[in-house]
């Protein structure tokens, strides 16, 4: 029997952290040690208050049965009291907070609710691949705006024709932005809302790394400037190291997040409760998520101080936990991928190309970079900074 994928998955390249994971498969097996700054998994543990939070809510539920798909008001009055903290912002549980299992499902689903076929999805290039992925799987047109240095790693709003934002649904924002390290100030984010209220466009801003920031005030969130038509995702994936729990959540908009949960009524059954206590466990401490900080910014100036004296111009993120780093005159960031691959370096990186789309025009914006992450432990990107030291660029 002949077994055919459907067009819309056989169309699509591989994923590129699947390209990397083999990258580094090859490497294990030719005897070399790499040290993986490719994938964006946090190396270090997830707290001990969230682990046990969870194992006492695996016994309290022992007779629970399924979640609620919209998830458990405890949680979604945790996340609401957490807003206001943070951003000072007032969602309601009950209408305006939704969880996710991880923001990438939600955001790969969200296309679902709101993108009909030819509905243009603007989305930003480098970046994250489930804005354009859900788009494509519901049948709608990725459209990439590139972010680029000279920018600030910003979008051009204005430099998007006519005809691409009149048959746009949605515009994608990510900040602290993932690979280039930025965040945007509120002034962006009132820009980027009047932007889409004139042109009926929902913002949906990817806030997934908010809490990782070495600026000297925490970045902003979108809702702090509307509600009207914005949506955030967010995750303690990144914030509390719990990439494994698979727990996120989207807020904003109610009639949006009405929207999104009716996908979710007829796709999946909830987060798991225990996971949704642990992660009420995990908003309501702050005190980790400022160690994790800290760690991470002690790595950050580590490698940008060994990749200086590599001959490469570094500079340190304003937040998320990556390097964008520039390839040197005359090479790409394929090129300097490679380099840093030789068995003798052994240091994985994710080539800038793979994680941007071409333009319209064809050009690739993150021809030029490599995104390294600061996720493994103090001990791996020491060693990176050692092997590091000794090239010369
Ligand atoms: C920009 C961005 N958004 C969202 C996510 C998804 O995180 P999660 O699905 O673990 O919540 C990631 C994960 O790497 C990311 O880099």
């Amino acid at each position: 029997m002949d077994i055919r994928l459907a067009r819309r998955l056989s169309a699509l390249p591989a994923y590129a952290f699947a390209v990397i994971d083999e990258k580094v498969r090859l490497l294990r097996e030719a005897g070399a040690d790499p040290v993986d700054l490719g994938v964006g998994d946090p190396a270090v543990a997830t707290p001990e208050l969230i682990r046990r939070a969870c194992q006492e809510a695996v016994d309290e539920r022992a007779t629970a049965g399924y979640p609620s798909t919209i998830g458990d008001l405890g949680f979604r009055q945790a996340v609401a009291g957490w807003t206001a903290a943070r951003f000072g912002v007032t969602v309601d549980a009950d209408s305006e907070v939704s969880t996710t299992i991880g923001s990438k499902e939600g955001i790969f689903h969200f296309a679902e609710a709101f993108v009909d076929p030819g509905d243009v999805v603007l989305a930003p290039s480098p970046g994250y691949p489930p804005y354009s992925r859900g788009a494509l799987f519901a049948e709608g047109t990725p459209w990439f705006y590139p972010l680029d240095a000279q920018a600030g790693f910003l979008p051009d709003l204005l430099a998007i024709p006519d005809a691409v934002a009149d048959r746009a649904k949605v515009l994608w924002v990510n900040y602290p932005n993932s690979p280039t390290g930025r965040c945007a100030d509120l002034a962006f984010y009132k820009n980027a809302y009047a932007w889409c209220q004139a042109r009926g466009i929902i913002l949906a801003s990817d806030e997934a790394y908010s809490e990782l920031w070495y600026t000297e005030a925490p970045p902003p969130s979108a809702l702090e400037v509307g509600k009207d038509g914005v949506v955030v995702f967010n995750s303690l994936s990144k914030r509390s190291a719990m990439t494994c729990y698979r727990i996120g959540w989207v807020a904003g908009d109610p009639r949006i997040v009405a929207g999104f949960r009716k996908v979710k009524t007829n796709l999946d059954s909830g987060a798991a409760t225990f996971i949704q206590d642990a992660a009420t466990a995990a908003l309501r401490d702050e005190t980790h998520v400022e160690q994790m900080r800290a760690e991470y910014l002690q790595k950050a100036d580590m490698l940008v101080a060994a990749l200086r004296a590599a001959g490469l111009q570094a500079a340190l993120p304003q937040g998320t936990v990556y390097l964008w780093q520039k390839a040197p005159c005359g090479m790409t960031g394929l090129d300097l991928a490679q380099a840093l691959l030789r068995p003798e370096v052994a240091i994985v990186g994710i080539p800038g190309e793979l994680i941007s789309e071409p333009l319209p025009d064809g050009r690739n914006p993150g021809r030029d970079y490599v995104r390294l992450s600061l996720t493994p432990s103090v001990d791996d990107v020491e060693k990176a900074c050692e092997r590091l030291r000794r090239l010369s660029f």
